[in-house]
């Protein structure tokens, strides 16, 4: 199915788990609450999302729930709304003012707790300052931090003045940085002096600095320095300030949370597509919030006593909805970690879930492959009966992965709920309820509720039972995407163009006779590694920026670990000079140029790439290639078929 070589379609896999007792007598929610949910959304999914919306807190109600036709539509028009104040003033005004909203851990071991009262101050704070450095509604505001605190109050900060945030991931480059901060126009860019990454230091304000040498066009007036390790920094005058220093000096600020239209948009976050450019993907603020508020809800079962870690950086889409807005908004703790899984020691996750008492984990299958090789005494030695509730996300669960989370991690106790979902979609689309759907390994189950999702032939038919198709959503979701930043043509050719007024995801599935859905991975040239979403066409601009490189293919290949593996097929213009470092030097290069996690596994130099006649590259052949050392497939469009002969000849010299 995948034209990048995932296919996990387990058509021979139909153990099914029931919602333990243990489970059932403690879970958050009834059976009988949530199946009253499912009749309101399938007879009347607009009915639905109006009680889910309900549930935020609202300035002004909104008067049509759902106005335009897909994909130009708004919903909860004519409402006014803060996302800050649904996440915090409610909670900060209530009992919960005491509550741990986040409960934070260095990679040194230091811990820091914010309160749902100190989190809607700092925040409030935050904001005034924002106000104060001349940053109003619907400006653009760079966030490219380490994993503490801090992400969750500059975020909301934004929030709160209507400012539309675009968090980089700190794992990206200079060059990454620059790229987005200009698609973007952000006026503002909020940082720290560095980050912590397996006991290295990252100086994230020195890339900053570097990726601004770079813009031509000034349009950051501002960068915000938050000291987190109070290492040295350069700080250029009139243009870099301490946070700290910024917050001592202001007085009487304006903290008040700004009246929003409820399709104003929250943030916008970049993403990879099948060209070189990374999309900055917008999303609304009511919709949005509605579909993680309520997915967020239903999906991980809150409880008020709940301890919930979310494993994902909030670089990342699953860093925003449930990190951040998706739990804040239930009044959830979150638990926030900053460091790397295995650092100092494997048992880094298992004793932080005993010492904080985690109860629902919520991280991705690469982490758990890595944790299954990394061996059980890991987890055993460790007291992990404060977990109740697992969940995945990010790329195909494998049943082998699936059984071991559930026997070693969750100890045949804890359902596990493995969501599927998009950067573009917002929250959480395909999933199961723990408290009511039998789970069979591998498969993410059902739509939720409101959700209107479809498997497609080529020609727009709902497929077969058990045939491959196209995923597709059929009608428009509170957390669907609003656009691309500056580019509607790309958004509509992308997602809109391929059925009309349908959203085409980019990932096949198919439907078992029980109606559970089966995700078999892209479709196109997204791949998905250790859980990080990349497509190859910028990792091969990325080769081909290199001064040594003519033409640059890259392909993914299925890996034990991280899902798929990067494997780039280069050729050399002609005065290049090979040596042994060159491949090296191209893999860091991709790493400068993007950032080390998508470096790829192995640089091939070849004298020449495999293509059609009309001069295509046969990726296909390069994959089967890397992966197995074999071609089967057809071959007769090759136009230089003594091209194939050559590089298995190398494959056969590399191995
Ligand atoms: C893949 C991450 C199978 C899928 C939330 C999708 C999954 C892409 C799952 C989006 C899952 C995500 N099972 N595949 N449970 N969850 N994916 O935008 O290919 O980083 O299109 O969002 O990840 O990645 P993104």
């Amino acid at each position: 199915m995948s034209q990048n070589g995932t296919i996990t379609s387990y058509l021979d896999e139909n153990r099914r788990f029931l919602p333990s007792k243990e489970f059932l007598a403690t879970a958050g929610h009834t059976q009988s609450e949530f199946k009253h949910l499912q009749k309101l959304a399938s007879g009347d999914p607009l009915a639905f999302w109006d009680q889910m919306a309900r549930e935020l807190q609202w300035q002004h109600p909104w008067t049509q729930t759902l106005q335009g036709e897909a994909p130009f539509v708004r919903w909860f028009e004519g409402g006014k709304i803060n996302a800050s104040q649904s996440c915090l003033d409610r909670h900060a005004h209530s009992w919960r003012k005491n509550k741990a909203a986040i409960i934070w851990e260095g990679e040194e071991g230091e811990v820091v707790t914010l309160t749902y009262g100190q989190l809607h101050k700092e925040v409030s704070e935050f904001a005034a300052l924002l106000r104060s450095e001349g940053v109003g509604v619907g400006d653009r505001v760079a966030i490219y931090l380490p994993l503490i605190p801090q992400c969750a109050v500059a975020m909301l900060a934004c929030a709160r003045i209507g400012a539309i945030h675009t968090v980089i991931f700190a794992g990206f480059s200079s060059d990454s940085v620059r790229d987005r901060v200009h698609d973007s126009q952000c006026k503002m860019i909020i940082t720290a002096d560095g980050g912590r990454r397996k006991g290295k230091i990252i100086q994230l304000k020195k890339i900053v600095d570097d990726a601004l040498s770079d813009i031509k066009e000034e349009c950051v007036k501002t960068v915000l320095v938050y000291s987190h390790l109070k290492i040295d920094m350069a700080m250029k005058a009139g243009r870099d300030w301490l946070v700290s220093e910024k917050l001592a000096q202001l007085k009487n600020g304006d903290q008040s949370a700004a009246s929003l239209d409820a399709s104003h948009p929250l943030f916008i976050l970049y993403t990879s597509g099948t060209t070189g450019k990374p999309k900055g993907i917008i999303h609304s603020t009511a919709g949005y919030l509605t579909q993680v508020s309520a997915t967020a809800k239903w999906v991980f079962d809150f409880k008020d006593e709940d301890i919930f870690w979310c494993t994902a950086d909030v670089g990342w889409i699953t860093g925003h909805s449930y990190l951040v807005y998706g739990p804040l908004a239930n009044g959830a703790t979150v638990f926030m970690y900053e460091g790397a899984p295995l650092y100092p020691a494997p048992d880094r996750f298992w004793s932080m879930i005993e010492k904080h008492k985690v109860t629902i984990l919520y991280t991705a299958p690469t982490a758990i492959r890595t944790f299954m090789q990394s061996g059980d005494e890991h987890i055993k030695k460790h007291d992990l009966s404060s977990l109740r509730l697992l969940g995945s996300v990010g790329e195909p669960i494998n049943p082998k992965a699936w059984m071991w989370y559930h026997s070693v991690v969750g100890q045949d106790r804890c359902p596990i709920v493995d969501t599927w979902w998009q950067t573009e979609t917002g929250g959480i689309m395909i999933s199961p309820v723990p408290t009511m759907t039998a789970t069979t390994p591998g498969s993410a189950t059902y739509p939720f509720p409101g959700i209107d999702i479809d498997i497609f032939t080529q020609d727009g038919k709902t497929c077969e039972m058990n045939d491959g198709g196209y995923l597709v959503v059929k009608s428009p979701w509170p957390g669907m995407a609003q656009g691309i930043w500056g580019d509607n043509e790309r958004f509509l050719d992308t997602y809109w163009s391929k059925y009309p007024s349908v959203y085409y995801t980019g990932d096949g599935a198919r439907r078992d006779e029980h109606g559970n859905f089966w995700l078999m991975g892209r479709v196109d040239d997204v791949v998905n590694v250790s859980g990080h979403r990349l497509g190859t066409m910028e990792i091969e601009s990325a080769l081909v920026s290199h001064e040594v490189v003519a033409e640059a293919a890259v392909v993914a290949i299925d890996d034990e670990i991280t899902g798929q593996a990067l494997v780039a097929f280069v050729t050399l213009k002609n005065d290049a000079t090979r040596d042994s470092s060159l491949h090296e030097l191209l893999r860091n290069h991709v790493a400068q140029q993007i950032g080390a996690f998508a470096k790829p596994k192995a640089v091939r130099i070849v004298e020449a790439l495999p293509k059609t006649r009309s001069g295509k590259i046969m990726r296909r052949l390069l994959r089967e290639l890397a992966q197995s050392g074999q071609v089967h497939g057809d071959t007769t469009t090759l136009e230089d078929i003594g091209v194939l002969q050559r590089l298995k000849e190398l494959d056969q010299e590399e191995a």
